[in-house]
């Protein structure tokens, strides 16, 4: 109690501009909900996989003292810029800095990136773009960011702003980190709080996760960031500093870190029993990924039609990878993971929290790319997911993570958005099936696809047995195969034809159980 009082009497003396309502501590506690299990079959129980499933939803629970915010967020607010208020609204002025020239020129071009930036701030339901601005800069890595020439310009258009009746709350510098030294010199200059790309992601992560896991990921996210700032404070590398970081916050810090990470161990234990349960029941796997809104959810409701899932027009909508049970146009049950939509321009530090939930996507017999051909930077959208995904299956536990990489599925989904004709010609040329999740046109086709690949990958075969009527081996066919078709053999009325959906490993126990005895 002592602890807090200190600490917020030090942050109240020496942090004192007008961007108190934007940094206070209050928060909303949400209850915890548990999505992290299978959800859903379509049209049928299937045999054994009640129990999987009941245990799949069951509350993995938490030590409560985890999510103790008190301390920790006075901190936070502070480093970040960020408050767990979810009502809180900001009018946001959204400041995209580009190269002009020269190697370090992105490739997305400048108009494309300040509208992902103002798609940031969209995601967060209360907050608003009052203006947005390109600002052209000869590098990115300057120690004040903007020279002082474009400063001045960037500070009349915020009072011009002002003066023509806008409310500014706060600007949001879509760069992935600022440090806090520049933080704290545009902000002198402005006169409201500055956010970068990190603090904005972290605000609608907070704000999306909904299970155990993907709460104490963003907690563990927000950690690296803090950690930076801090150490500036630490190096007394910021100069005219604020406010003063004590040795009890330090402390704060590391024991939250070490709360958080017995806890994701905890938490993941049970994703690993998960895992196990799923290979023991040997259905296949579809990772479905993609960037970020591509159409993963909604993808996964056509193929589905699981009526639970509900696709958002927002950046980060899905923190967590849920499983989703599917039927193959030949009745052979699957499960699509959804996944964490991936961005480029986000810093490390935050993405690797979360690459422990693609871990089981990378364990997946076949993966389904999800490409948005309606957006015009679909080109190095699609680059920067093939770069992340290659990196990921290297460094997975997947020995054939190869393999899997070189079968993807791509898939061009929101074709109802475009003309088919003046895209035809190079989605034929990088192999896309073309899709829209919204009108369902092509899904059928991408079942289909979808089944041969598994066929492959999994050494499944689609054959046809004659087995007597009624015995023991269409009883065992039943429970061990997926059965496509089942009929009476023409030729002899005491036998019927299956045609079965089998494993080469379940092929050969029924050849030994029946046909070699
Ligand atoms: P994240 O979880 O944020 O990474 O998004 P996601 O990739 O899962 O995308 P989601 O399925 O949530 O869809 C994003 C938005 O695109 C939603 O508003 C969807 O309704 C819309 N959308 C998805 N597929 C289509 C499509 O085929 N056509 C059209 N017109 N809109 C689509």
């Amino acid at each position: 109690m002592m602890l807090r009082n200190l600490s917020r009497m030090v942050f109240r003396h020496k942090f004192s501009y007008n961007s108190q309502p934007f940094v206070q501590a209050q928060f909303v506690r949400c209850k915890y909900y548990e999505t992290t299990g299978v959800k859903g079959f379509k049209g049928r129980k299937v045999n054994n996989y009640n129990q999987p499933e009941d245990v799949e939803n069951e509350d993995v629970g938490t030590n409560s003292t985890v999510f103790d915010y008190s301390e920790y967020d006075i901190i936070a607010n502070h480093m970040m810029n960020t408050t767990r208020n979810i009502l809180n609204i900001q009018n946001v002025i959204v400041l995209q800095p580009y190269v002009k020239w020269g190697a370090r020129k992105s490739a997305t071009k400048p108009e494309l990136a300040l509208q992902e930036a103002e798609a940031l701030v969209r995601s967060i339901p209360t907050w608003t773009v009052e203006h947005s601005v390109k600002v052209p800069l000869e590098s990115l890595e300057k120690q004040s960011v903007f020279g002082k020439g474009k400063l001045a310009e960037l500070k009349s258009l915020i009072q011009e702003l002002r003066r023509s009746g806008k409310r500014i709350t706060c600007v949001f510098v879509s760069k992935s980190t600022l440090t806090l030294n520049q933080k704290q010199n545009l902000e002198s200059s402005f006169g409201v709080p500055v956010i970068d790309r990190y603090s904005i992601v972290i605000q609608i992560m907070r704000l999306h996760a909904t299970s155990m896991e993907a709460k104490l990921q963003v907690a563990m996210a927000e950690l690296p960031y803090i950690r930076s700032q801090t150490e500036e404070i630490n190096n007394l590398t910021v100069k005219n500093i604020r406010f003063s970081f004590t040795d009890e916050q330090r402390q704060v810090l590391k024991d939250r870190e070490k709360k958080l990470k017995n806890e994701l161990i905890r938490v993941r234990g049970h994703r690993e029993l998960l895992r196990s349960k799923r290979k023991k029941e040997n259905i296949p796997i579809v990772a479905v990924v993609g960037y970020t809104n591509a159409g993963k959810t909604s993808l996964i409701k056509a193929l589905t039609n699981e009526q639970r899932l509900e696709p958002k027009d927002q950046l980060f909508a899905t923190l967590d990878v849920t499983a989703h049970t599917g039927m193959t146009p030949s009745n052979l049950k699957v499960i699509f993971m959804d996944t964490v939509g991936f961005m480029s321009e986000i810093p490390t530090g935050l993405i690797e929290c979360f690459i422990a939930t693609l871990e089981d996507a990378m364990l997946a017999d076949l993966i389904i790319h999800v490409h948005d051909v309606s957006h015009e930077n679909y080109p190095e959208q699609r680059k920067h997911v093939e770069q992340t995904l290659r990196s990921l299956l290297q460094n997975s536990n997947n020995a054939d993570g190869e393999r899997l990489f070189n079968n993807i599925v791509n898939v061009g989904n929101k074709c109802d958005l475009v003309n088919l004709d003046d895209i035809k010609q190079w989605t034929v040329s990088e192999n896309l099936h073309l899709i829209s999740s919204k009108t369902l046109v092509g899904i059928g086709d991408l079942m289909d696809v979808v089944e041969k690949q598994i066929l492959l990958t999994t050494n499944r075969k689609k054959i046809t047995i004659r087995v007597p009527m009624g015995g023991a081996e269409s009883a065992w066919l039943y429970k061990n195969s997926a059965v496509t078709e089942f009929v009476g053999d023409p030729e002899n009325q005491q036998k019927c034809l299956m045609t079965v959906i089998i494993s080469e490993a379940k092929l050969q126990q029924f050849r030994h159980i029946f046909v070699n005895k």
